[in-house]
C-alpha cells in the first residue's frame, strides 16, 4: 500500500471513529465529520478498483493468458472489467493475426522471382522487392523516394510508366534493358490499383519479369533449325541436280557420268555424316550415357585409330606419330575417348596440307591424364578460338571450301569431355598448327567391375 493511501485510511477511520463518536454525543458537525470520512474510505475503494482495471489492462497487453489466470477479477468487477478485458483481448488477436498476415506478405514479397516495384500516383517508387535491385541492378536505396521513368533510365519504361497512369488500363510490354553492359530482355506488366479504402490513394504496381534466358533459347533453338536446314538442303540440291543432269543425258558419257555419281556419292555421304552427328550429339545431351569405366591402352588405341585412318593418312601422305611410353594404361570410357580421337585426328588431317607432321601424345600427371593431337596444318585465327566449339561453327567456310564439314565434330568433343569430367582446351598459330589438349581426371574403377 502507498504512503497516500495509508495516509487516507487513517485519515478517513479517524474522521469516521470521530463522527461516530460526536454523533452519540449529539455535536451538530457529527454528521458533516462522518461522511468526510466515508468520502476518503470511497475514495480509496475507487482507486482500489482502478488499480487492478489498469493492472489488468498492463498485462493483458503483455500476455492475455494472464487474464485467464485472474478470472477471479471478472466476476467480481463485471461487466466493466471483463468487457475491458475482452477488448483487450481481441484487439491482441487482431495485432497478432495482422502481423502474421504482414509476414506472410513479406515473405512472398521477398522471395518473389519476379521484380515488383510499387509506386504513388506520382510514379515515385515506395516499395521495390530484392528481384528487382537484381534484375535490373538498380539498389533500393536509389530506387524507393524517386520516380520510376527516372530511375530506370529506358525511353521504353518512361513511356510505360507515362500510358499506364493516363489510361489507367494495364499495360504489358517486353522491352530490351541494359545493366551494367548486359544486355537483358525485359517483359513488363503494369497496374494501377483503385483505391479501396475510401482513402483516394491510387498505387503503381509494375512486375519486372527477365526473359534474357528464354530469348536466348529461343534464338538458339531458331538457329539450330536454320542451320540443320541448311546443311541439309546444300547436298540434297547437289544430288537432286546431279541425278537431273545425268537423266537429262550426261549418263551417254561415261566419263561425265562418273565424276556426276561421285559427287551425288559424296553429298550423300555429307548427308548422313550430319545425320549421324546429330543423333550423337542428342544421345549425348540426353543425359541418358552411362559411362562405361574400363582400363584403356592408350597404345592400343591409337594402333585400333591408325589402322582406320589408314586410308586417308596415306592420301595425304601423312604418319600418326605417338609419344608416350608404353603400356600406357589409365581408366575412363574407351568409347567415348575413341570418338573424341576420331573427331580430333579428323580434324587433323583435314585441316593440313599433305605431308604435314602428325602428333598424338600422352603424359601421366598428379591428377590425371594429358592427351595432345598435335598438328602442323593451317591453323586457327586467335580471335575464332572461343567460338570453334559452338554447334555448326567453321572458321571462315570460304578459306576451306573444298573441305567437307558440318562444324559440329568439336561441339561432340566438348560435351564428351564434360560427361567424362575432363576439360579440353585449344592452342593455335595461324599457318603453324594446332594442338588440342585433352585433360581427363585420374579415376579407379568402381568397386563392382574390379
Ligand atoms: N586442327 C585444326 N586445324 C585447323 N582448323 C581447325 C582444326 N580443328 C578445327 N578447326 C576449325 O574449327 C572448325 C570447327 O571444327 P569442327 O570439327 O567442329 O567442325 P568441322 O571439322 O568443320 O566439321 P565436322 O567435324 O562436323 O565434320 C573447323 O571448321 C575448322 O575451321
Ligand atoms: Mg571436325
Amino acid at each position: 500500500m502507498s504512503f497516500r493511501a495509508f495516509v487516507f485510511l487513517l485519515g478517513g477511520g479517524a474522521f469516521v471513529a470521530g463522527g461516530v463518536f460526536m454523533l452519540l454525543a449529539g455535536h451538530g458537525m457529527a454528521r458533516l465529520i462522518l461522511f468526510a470520512g466515508l468520502f476518503l474510505f470511497l475514495y480509496l475503494l475507487v482507486r482500489l478498483i482502478y488499480r487492478i482495471v489498469a493492472r489488468q489492462a498492463d498485462a493483458a497487453l503483455k500476455n492475455p493468458l494472464t487474464i485467464a489466470a485472474q478470472g477471479f477479477f471478472d466476476d467480481l468487477f463485471d461487466p466493466m472489467l471483463s468487457g475491458l478485458i475482452r477488448l483487450l483481448k481481441e484487439k491482441h488477436e487482431t495485432s497478432g493475426r495482422l502481423a502474421e498476415v504482414a509476414s506472410r506478405f513479406e515473405g512472398v514479397f521477398e522471395n518473389m522471382v519476379e521484380g515488383v516495384v510499387v509506386t504513388a500516383s506520382n510514379s515515385q517508387i515506395l516499395m521495390v522487392n530484392p528481384a528487382f535491385e537484381r534484375i535490373l541492378a538498380i539498389p533500393a536505396s536509389e530506387a524507393v523516394g524517386n520516380r520510376l521513368g527516372i530511375v530506370v533510365r529506358e525511353t521504353a519504361i518512361h513511356q510505360l510508366v507515362e500510358e499506364v497512369f493516363r489510361t489507367k488500363n494495364r499495360v504489358m510490354r517486353e522491352l530490351g534493358y541494359r545493366s551494367r553492359g548486359a544486355a537483358k530482355v525485359l517483359n513488363v506488366v503494369a497496374t494501377i490499383s483503385e483505391p479501396r479504402d475510401g482513402s483516394g490513394k491510387s498505387y503503381g504496381i509494375f512486375l519486372f519479369y527477365d526473359m534474357t534466358t528464354i530469348r536466348g533459347l529461343e534464338r538458339i533453338r531458331k538457329d539450330f533449325v536454320a542451320n540443320v536446314s541448311h546443311e541439309i538442303r546444300t547436298p540434297l540440291t547437289s544430288i537432286r541436280g546431279y541425278a537431273e543432269a545425268l537423266s537429262d543425258g550426261a549418263l551417254a558419257d561415261p566419263e561425265l557420268a562418273k565424276s556426276f555419281l561421285g559427287i551425288i556419292s559424296t553429298s550423300a555421304d555429307r548427308l548422313s555424316r550430319l545425320v549421324n552427328d546429330l543423333l550423337e550429339l542428342s544421345r549425348l545431351e540426353s543425359g541418358t550415357v552411362d559411362l562405361r569405366l574400363a582400363p584403356i591402352e592408350l597404345g592400343s588405341l591409337s594402333d585400333r585409330l591408325r589402322e582406320e585412318f589408314s586410308d586417308r593418312l596415306s592420301q595425304k601422305e601423312m604418319r600418326l606419330e605417338t609419344d608416350f611410353s608404353r603400356p600406357f594404361t589409365f581408366v575412363s570410357d574407351e568409347s567415348l575417348l575413341h570418338l573424341v580421337l576420331v573427331n580430333l585426328l579428323d580434324n587433323a588431317i583435314k585441316y593440313s596440307s599433305p605431308g604435314s607432321s602428325l602428333r598424338l601424345g600422352a603424359t601421366m600427371g598428379e591428377s590425371g591424364v594429358q592427351i595432345e593431337v598435335e598438328d602442323r596444318g593451317m591453323g586457327i585465327p586467335e580471335e575464332e578460338l572461343p567460338r570453334i566449339f559452338e554447334r555448326f561453327y567453321r572458321v571462315d567456310r570460304s578459306r576451306s571450301p573444298a573441305v567437307p564439314g558440318t562444324g559440329l565434330g568439336l561441339s561432340i568433343v566438348r560435351h564428351v569431355m564434360t560427361l567424362l569430367s575432363g576439360r579440353v582446351a585449344v592452342k593455335s598459330a595461324l599457318g603453324k598448327g594446332t594442338t588440342v589438349s585433352l585433360h581427363l581426371p585420374s579415376r579407379s574403377l568402381p568397386s563392382s567391375s574390379l
